[in-house]
C-alpha cells in the first residue's frame, strides 16, 4: 500500500516516522520503498544518503532511471521483532531542487498526478509491500501529489500544546481531495508522537486527541527520547544505531498494528 504521511505544522515527526516504521516493516520481512518528498531532504539524511537526483529530476527526465538505493536492513530479534525473515529497504532520496516543482509546476496540467503516474508506470506496486511517503510541512504541490498517489494517509501529532491546531485545514485538503481526485485515499488514523508520559501536559493532550480521533487513532504512541535526534545526526535509524534504546518498541509496535490492521498487506 502507498502511505502518506502528513501534517503541515513542521518538526511532529513524520520524518522520523517513515525512516523508522520503513526500517521496522523491512526487518518483520517486507519489501519496504520510502520516498522523501520534501525537499528539505531530511529522510535522506537520515538514512546518511546525498544524493544530487530526486523527484524532480524524474519529474523533468520521466524516462531516467529511478534514483533508488538501498539500505541495508538488520534483524534486531527483540522480543516484539521476533525472528523470521528480514526483508528489504529502498529509499528514493530528495534534494534541494526538489523545491523548483512547486513554482515549476503550478500551471501544469496535471501537477497533481506526477508522483503517482511515475509509482504507476514503474510498476512499483509490483515490487513493494510498502510505499511510505514522507511529506513536507505544507499543504502544497508535494503533499497533494503525495495524497493523489496514496491509498491511506497517517497524521503524525506531536502531544504539545496547539497539537490540533490546523488540523481541520489537514482535513479539508484530504477530504477535498478524495472528491475531486483521489476516491480511494482514506485516513487510516493519526498517530501520536514525541509523547513524554511524565508530562501532565503531554497526558492531558493524548486524551484530548484521543477524545477528538477516537476511532482513528493508533494504540501505538510514540515516546519522546533523545535517541532519535541522536541517531539522525549520525544518518541511521535508532534500530541501527541504539538498537538497546527502549524507544526502538514503538515504531516495531506501529508497524505490527500496520500488519495486523491490513494497511500494510502483500503489496504495495
Ligand atoms: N519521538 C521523538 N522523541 C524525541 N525527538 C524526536 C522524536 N521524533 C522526532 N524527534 C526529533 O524532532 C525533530 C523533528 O522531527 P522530524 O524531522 O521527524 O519532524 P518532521 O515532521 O518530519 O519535520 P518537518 O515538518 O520539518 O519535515 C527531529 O530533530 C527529530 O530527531
Ligand atoms: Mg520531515
Amino acid at each position: 500500500m502507498v502511505i502518506a504521511f502528513v501534517n503541515h505544522k513542521g518538526g511532529v515527526g513524520k520524518t522520523t516516522t517513515v525512516a523508522h516504521t520503513g526500517y521496522a516493516l523491512a526487518m518483520s520481512g517486507k519489501r519496504v520503498l520510502v520516498i522523501d518528498c520534501d525537499a528539505q531532504a531530511n529522510l535522506s539524511a537520515h538514512f546518511g544518503i546525498r544524493s544530487a537526483e530526486s523527484l524532480y529530476s524524474i519529474f523533468k527526465n520521466p524516462s531516467a532511471a529511478l534514483p533508488i538505493v538501498n539500505i541495508p536492513v538488520h534483524s534486531l530479534h527483540t522480543k516484539t521483532s521476533g525472528t523470521g525473515n528480514v526483508g528489504t529497504l529502498d529509499i528514493l532520496p530528495s534534494h534541494r531542487s526538489l523545491e523548483n516543482a512547486e513554482s515549476e509546476f503550478t500551471s501544469l496540467d496535471g501537477r497533481e498526478y506526477l508522483l503517482a503516474e511515475i509509482i504507476e508506470r514503474t510498476h512499483l506496486h509490483d515490487h513493494y509491500d510498502a510505499i511510505l511517503l514522507d511529506c513536507p510541512p505544507s499543504l502544497g504541490l508535494m503533499t497533494t501529489n503525495a495524497l493523489t498517489a496514496a491509498r491511506y494517509a497517517i497524521i503524525v501529532m506531536q502531544t504539545e500544546f496547539f497539537a490540533l491546531d490546523g488540523i481541520a485545514a489537514l482535513y479539508d485538503k484530504v477530504n477535498a481531495l478524495k472528491k475531486r481526485i483521489n476516491k480511494r485515499l482514506y485516513i487510516a488514523g493519526v498517530l501520536a508522537t514525541m509523547h513524554d508520559k511524565r508530562k501532565a501536559l503531554h497526558k492531558q493532550i493524548l486524551i484530548a486527541i484521543q477524545t477528538e480521533f477516537h476511532d482513528t487513532i493508533f494504540e501505538s504512541v510514540i515516546r519522546n527520547s533523545v535517541a532519535f535526534a541522536e541517531s539522525s545526526a549520525v544518518g541511521k535509524t535508532i534500530f541501527q544505531y541504539q538498537p538497546g534504546s527502549p524507544a526502538v518498541r514503538d515504531y516495531e509496535a506501529f508497524a505490527k498494528e500496520l500488519l495486523q490492521k491490513g494497511i500494510v498487506g502483500e503489496k504495495a
